[in-house]
């Protein structure tokens, strides 16, 4: 059985809830582009808010870390992987986290436990030595000589947000025999799972504050744990990528030895445009955030397939983003449902690239004509106007022996970021937990809206995504035509009547069926567990399946108004809305 379904059902026998993976673009959270672990969708649980799916969750999540970007070509990093977690939210602790940790590698997965070893959190001046985890490992027969006491066990998304110590498993990955004794340095252990005890709160001042409860998130790499237990020591000979390779050794003809570098880039890059192009945040290839680092990633995989000799007028990006849906659409539907939207995307790109390439090496031969040194400034105008990223530029510069002010341009590359990101500040005060009080508004304004939709529109129209943050919503929904000032205004005037008469916001949880059959209004019916939370405001004002969180009365709104409308998809409306 694979990986993923075999850590499912053993967790599922521990009493864990299946939960659906999250986009790999967070819904609510703009303080991050990208989930970057299981636990970012779930921190507003961690924090103390209960889940509709009670205290005992697992699942798979797709994840994206871009920070290594360069650093792909190795044979173990990758910028798109998928994160086995199980959840207790205040529930479990310590014990029964390590015992089922231990008891899933040693009998599920038949690791043999003489390859394995172990860190726990060696204490610091504030919080002390984790002596439970210590011996719990003791307990299950891990040897004193194969625990590591370390004082940087201890993990954070970020700068703030739930955390607390971790204990972290690790396998011997060589053909030498395995040394008695741990060393957490030595490259030949390789960490592959990591079960953290949070029961902490570090604020954005510094402080850290004891959490409601004590949770255990945990993340085990599919891609390592594979890799490990197929014996191979380069990830991309794994079954995960083998075949991928091989297709683009067979497009190239070039065999994968002496040519992994380029094939590795490929890819990983073509996988991670996969499932950011599928995601239902519908992001596009461009110049800042998500679509940014799209649009790095094709454009890196086809200068590596130009290195290989690749047609890239031909379909090879099409067959290979083929394959990869085909292996991992059983997981995730929205592979299924936006396949050609991935093809389509792959292939816009390709032709932009072309097409500006030409023009930008025009440009690049112009502006390094009598120079040594390309600027931060060039360099910046070569990405801005021509679409070069910056690996490019320095690829051509060092061809003709020049050199880049790489640092110039990062500057200015920063500089344009945080102008298209207007008020970024702001922005980024909602925090990891994409909790704060405004945001919370806006949860309940969108709600609203939906509500005034429908009676403007017709009882037809339904959400089709929404984005919230601290400055604005942005909702989308069916409708197949642009709205009349008229149908705003309407819409806006029943939302602030409704903001005006104080109306309560009552949450209530009840089985799937019921909610159903209560004519609540929901995005995903068969994303939701039996057990839901549905909200409602006022008296059937609105009535919604919803993991919260909201305002308890309309009345904490403000003023609602719409700053725009357009259109979204085809026969998708977007409207954006602040509260004043
Ligand atoms: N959140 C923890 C990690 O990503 C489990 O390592």
């Amino acid at each position: 059985m694979n990986l993923k379904d075999l850590y499912i059902n053993f967790f599922v026998s521990k009493g864990h809830k299946q939960i659906p993976s999250s986009p790999v673009v967070p819904e609510n959270d703009p303080s991050v582009l990208f989930n970057t672990a299981g636990m970012q969708p779930l921190i507003p649980y961690l924090m103390g808010q209960s889940h509709p799916y009670g205290k005992r969750l697992c699942d798979y999540q797709k994840c994206i870390r871009t920070n290594d970007i360069d650093e792909v070509g190795d044979t173990y990093h990758h910028t798109f992987f998928e994160m086995l977690g199980n959840w207790s939210l205040g529930d479990y602790f310590k014990k029964e986290a390590i015992t089922w940790s231990y008891e899933f590698i040693t009998e599920h997965l038949h690791v043999p436990a003489e390859k394995l070893a172990v860190t726990v959190f060696a204490g610091n001046e504030f919080i002390p030595f984790d002596e439970e985890s210590y011996n719990v490992w003791k307990s299950l027969g891990i040897k004193e000589e194969r625990i590591a006491k370390l004082a940087d066990n201890f993990w954070i998304a970020g700068d703030s947000g739930p955390c607390g110590g971790d204990s972290e498993m690790f396998y011997w990955r060589s053909d030498e025999k395995v040394p008695e004794i741990f060393d957490p340095n030595d490259e030949r252990w390789v960490e592959f799972w990591n079960d953290v005890f949070m029961q902490y709160n570090k604020h954005e001042d510094g402080s850290v504050l004891e959490l409601p409860h004590k949770n255990v998130d945990t993340g085990m790499g599919v891609e390592r744990t594979v890799s490990i237990l197929e014996g191979v020591n380069d990830n991309y000979e794994s079954s995960i990528w083998k075949d991928v390779i091989e297709l683009i050794s067979n497009i190239a003809s070039l065999p994968y030895k002496g040519n992994e570098r380029s094939m590795r880039i490929i890819a990983d890059h073509l996988r991670t445009a996969v499932f950011i192009s599928a995601d239902p945040a519908g992001i596009k290839p461009s110049n800042t955030d998500q679509g940014y680092i799209l649009r790095r990633l094709i454009r890196r995989a086809i200068r590596h397939a130009k290195s290989l000799g690749i047609d890239i007028a031909s379909d090879w990006d099409t067959q290979i983003a083929k394959l990869i849906l085909s292996k991992y659409n059983k997981y995730y539907q929205e592979l299924k449902d936006n396949e050609n939207v991935v093809l389509e995307v792959l292939t816009n790109e390709k032709a932009k690239f072309n097409r500006t390439l030409e023009k930008g090496l025009k440009e690049f031969n112009k502006v390094t004509e009598n120079v040594t040194n390309i600027d931060g400034t060039t360099a910046f105008h070569l990405f801005d106007t021509y679409g070069f990223p910056l690996e490019l530029t320095v690829e051509l510069a060092e061809e003709r022996g020049l050199t880049v002010d790489t640092e110039g341009y990062k500057e200015k590359f920063k500089a344009h970021q945080e102008l298209s990101r207007a008020g970024s500040q702001e922005k980024f005060k909602g925090g990891l937990a994409g909790n704060s009080e405004i945001e919370t508004k806006y949860h309940t304004a969108t709600h609203l809206l939906n509500a005034a939709l429908k009676l403007v529109i017709g009882p037809d129209t339904h959400q089709r995504g929404s984005n919230i943050t601290v400055e604005r919503m942005r909702f989308d929904f069916n409708c197949d035509h642009k709205l009349t000032d008229e149908e705003k205004d309407k819409a806006e005037n029943l939302v602030n009547g409704w903001i005006n008469e104080g109306l309560e916001v009552q949450v209530q949880e009840m089985s799937k069926e019921e909610a159903l059959n209560s004519g609540a209004e929901c995005m995903f019916i068969e994303k939701y567990p039996d057990m839901v939370t549905v909200y409602t405001i006022g008296d059937n004002v609105s009535k919604e399946l919803c993991g919260g969180p909201h305002v308890k009365n309309t009345s904490e709104l403000g003023h609602f108004k719409i700053v725009k409308e357009e259109a979204s998809s085809s026969g998708v409306r977007r409207i954006k809305a602040v509260l004043e």
